[in-house]
């Protein structure tokens, strides 16, 4: 044991298949280092506590809110063998539930603080497993896509309960993200998508679920074939498929069309929807610093660039 361990994860940003990822189908997804969580994770004179912007108290009093953070804690101490009190604190920029993947980001970081503080190695599939348990508790029915970009440094493109293949990225093109200053509703959002599928008129947003997955499939080619345009058109059809399967919001909608009047070559929703951010494709640094003065301008709380060139 060492007198301190760190763990760190990123946010990660979905280009294409969030929620269609739930039923099998591609995805894309890249990990976002602009936005990062820390544990640092140390030894506590009393019981196990937790300092992080939501809570600061003792683990054993948290709200219901943050039983998955409890989860995480629990399973890594188990697994170790170990039944130490710990005090582990949390620093995020990711801003939570803006579909940036703060949740899975938080259960890597602290899994990762917690086996660097016993000195134990950590499996990435042993972490993908203690960081889906506590995914099932946040979001019902993960996909297990957040688990990965959260803890990951490469593109992915990414099928439920498949081995992942790296994106080999050659896009000259500049992502712009937008948060809407909303909390999105990742839960709720999985679980109505699913009573539409499942609902006696499913057959219609299995179609969408379907034709979801074929967009991502196409633009795994667009990415790795420098087709901006192509990836542009395929992130607008994208978000028409989101916004008919229930998952878009008046406020992403205002920054979509923002965008799209501003030269963007494609926007849609990320992650979850229902508020939290959004993303469009600018041609150049030039183009994606006028969209992202217009999404501000149009009521984003905050903006950042993702130059995509690549390797
Ligand atoms: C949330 O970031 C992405 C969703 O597809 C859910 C999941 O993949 O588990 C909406």
């Amino acid at each position: 044991m060492s007198t301190q361990g760190i763990g760190y994860a990123n946010g990660k940003i979905i280009l294409m298949g969030e929620h269609s990822v739930v039923y099998g189908e591609p995805s894309i997804a890249i990990p976002f280092p602009a936005t990062q969580i820390k544990t640092t994770v140390q030894a506590s004179e009393g019981e196990t506590a937790i300092d992080c912007v939501f809570y600061k108290g003792l683990l054993n009093d948290m709200p219901e809110l943050l039983e998955s953070l409890k989860a995480v804690i629990k399973v890594s101490l188990e697994r170790l063998g170990q039944t130490d009190t710990l005090s582990l604190t949390i620093d995020s920029t990711i801003p939570a539930e803006r579909g940036m993947g703060s949740s899975a980001a938080v259960a890597v970081a602290t899994t990762r603080g917690i086996y660097d503080y016993f000195q134990q190695p950590l499996a990435h599939s042993e972490l993908l497993e203690i960081v889906d348990i506590s995914e099932k508790i946040a979001h019902g029915n993960p996909s297990g896509l957040d688990a990965l970009m959260t803890s990951s440094s490469t593109p992915y493109y990414y099928i439920k309960g498949q081995p992942v293949t790296p994106i080999d990225l050659h896009l000259t093109a500049v992502l712009v993200v937008a948060d809407t200053g909303k909390t999105g509703q990742t839960k709720e959002a999985v679980a109505n998508v699913g009573e539409k599928v499942r609902s006696k008129s499913g057959a219609i947003y299995q179609r969408k679920i379907k034709d979801l997955g074929q967009l991502a499939k196409a633009s795994k080619d667009y990415l790795s074939q420098n087709q901006p345009e192509k990836l542009g058109l395929a992130m607008n059809q994208a978000q028409n498929l989101l916004s008919e399967l229930g998952v878009s919001s008046l406020e992403l909608d205002a920054l979509v069309v923002s965008a799209l009047s501003h030269n963007a070559l494609g926007a849609k929703l990320t992650g979850g929807g229902r508020g939290g951010c959004m993303i469009a494709l600018a041609r150049d640094l030039n183009d994606a610093q006028v969209i992202a003065s217009a999404l501000k301008a149009a009521g984003a709380k905050a903006t950042w660039l993702y130059e995509m060139s690549g390797n």
